[in-house]
């Protein structure tokens, strides 16, 4: 049975494939319903279909610019489909493209394959996606927040899609195609930065003796930064969507002779910021070898079971070649951590089970158990390293050496 056919069987079956709150609700649900029909046959799905949305992955390629490869696929998929039909249809591209994608990629390549004309015989809008893992079902049936971008090829194209929202509570924005690809770049990009920007001024606070958790609240005070900001201090951001979304925009940025200095400067910050937290704890314990380090947290953030480009990655990498022995723990991603890092190191069944002889532990993913003070007793030494500040350290016990990310200098021994 090929990849393919096993994630449409244990759709089908109502197991999702990831991780993701009430998604497992949901999944039985629309198919008890009928609303939901989990299929490989693409030539069906498009027939039974008013609106056709692609959503395949656009990787980075080893230069970081974008591969179209799955895009390229699914849109001779859907062109072939849709030759034997003489009903008006939709394709609808909601997966991240660079500007320029749907109109010189997708389209030329429906058009090849079905014989049938753009604007004439089937419509293309492009909709971007704006759901965050962990709490995607909640972000796409409330889009309130980011609201809706509707790029589309011509009115008729984006009233088709248009309807598909219409029950939704959010602002609707119809604009063109390449704009709508933009928006999601310049989105991501933008919150991108201000993980970098957080990181960075964090850095600069731990070196000053200044409390960064402090500064952040004084900073979303002005009304012109704001409060639910990505200002968040930590190991920096990861996942399936801004560390390949900004390298794309840089690579794109290159081919057409802009040099992205602030997009470059975002990914520079972000790459080095998990070993910052190697460092806070190196600092702590004098040296790591031999030292027995808990890494909590593995996924990219809570909520979920991803570790695409998780700082978690580079944190336990980096510690083992300073020759520590590594147990690590997540709620969720053990079962993704054990592909990856394998019998490289240990894994801990709990919070605690981890914990337990640590000499040291660093706290990557701010899941919510991580701050309940009670499981480092468990410890053998007592330096936790606070990644994400999710610990009180009053709470956590004065014979604890608590090094807090952007908090300061000086170590209590
Ligand atoms: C992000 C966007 O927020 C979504 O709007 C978008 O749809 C999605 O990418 C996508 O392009 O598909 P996601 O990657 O799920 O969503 O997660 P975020 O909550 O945005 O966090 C991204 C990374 O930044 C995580 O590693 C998180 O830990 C980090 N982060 C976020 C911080 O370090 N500090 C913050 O203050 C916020």
């Amino acid at each position: 049975m090929g990849r393919s056919e096993d994630k449409i069987r244990r759709l089908r079956a109502g197991t999702p494939l990831i991780h993701e709150e009430s998604l497992e609700e949901l999944l039985k649900d629309t198919l008890n319903k009928g609303a939901f029909i989990p299929s490989t046959n693409v030539s069906e799905a498009v027939r039974t279909s008013d609106v056709l949305f692609v959503c395949v992955g656009t990787p980075s390629r080893d230069d970081g610019s974008i591969d179209l490869s799955q895009v390229e696929a699914a849109s001779k998929a859907i062109g072939l489909a849709l030759k034997g039909s003489d009903q008006y249809k939709v394709v609808v591209v909601k997966s991240t493209v660079v500007p320029g994608t749907t109109d010189d990629v997708v389209v030329p390549t429906l058009e090849r394959f079905s014989g049938k004309k753009v604007g004439v015989e089937f419509g293309v809008c492009m909709n971007p996606e704006f759901l965050r893992e962990g709490r995607a079902v909640r972000d796409f049936l409330f889009p309130k927040e980011t609201g809706i971008i509707i790029g589309e090829l011509d009115r008729r194209s984006g009233d088709v899609l248009f309807q598909v929202y219409e029950g939704f509570d959010a602002e609707i924005l119809r604009t063109n195609i390449r704009v709508a690809e933009m928006i999601k770049y310049a989105r991501n990009a933008y919150l991108a930065k201000d993980v970098s920007f957080a990181n960075e001024i964090a850095n600069i606070c731990q070196g000053l003796g200044v409390d960064y958790l402090a500064v952040k609240r004084g900073l979303e005070m002005d009304r012109r930064i704001g409060r639910g900001r990505f200002l968040d201090a930590g190991a920096g951001f990861g996942g399936s969507c801004f560390p390949k979304d900004v390298r794309a925009l840089v690579a794109k940025a290159k081919e057409i002779g802009v040099e992205p200095k602030m997009l470059k400067a975002t990914l520079e910050v972000n790459d080095i910021q998990p070993y910052r937290l190697v460092a806070l704890a190196r600092e702590a314990l004098g040296d790591l070898k031999g030292k027995r380090v808990a890494v909590l947290g593995l996924a990219f953030k809570p909520g979920t079971d991803d570790m695409r480009e998780a700082p978690s990655i580079a944190v336990v990498d980096s510690l083992l070649k300073e020759g520590a022995d590594v147990v690590a723990y997540d709620p969720e991603a053990l079962a993704r951590a054990k592909e990856i890092f394998e019998d490289r190191i240990a894994y801990g069944g709990s919070c605690k089970e981890a914990l337990d002889q640590a000499d040291a532990c660093v706290i990557v993913t701010e899941w919510p158990e991580f701050s309940d003070p009670q499981v480092y007793r468990a410890m053998n030494g007592k330096v936790v390293v606070d990644g994400r500040r999710v610990l009180d350290p009053a709470a956590l016990g004065s014979d604890f050496t608590y090094v807090g990310i952007g908090l300061r200098k000086g170590f209590r021994r």
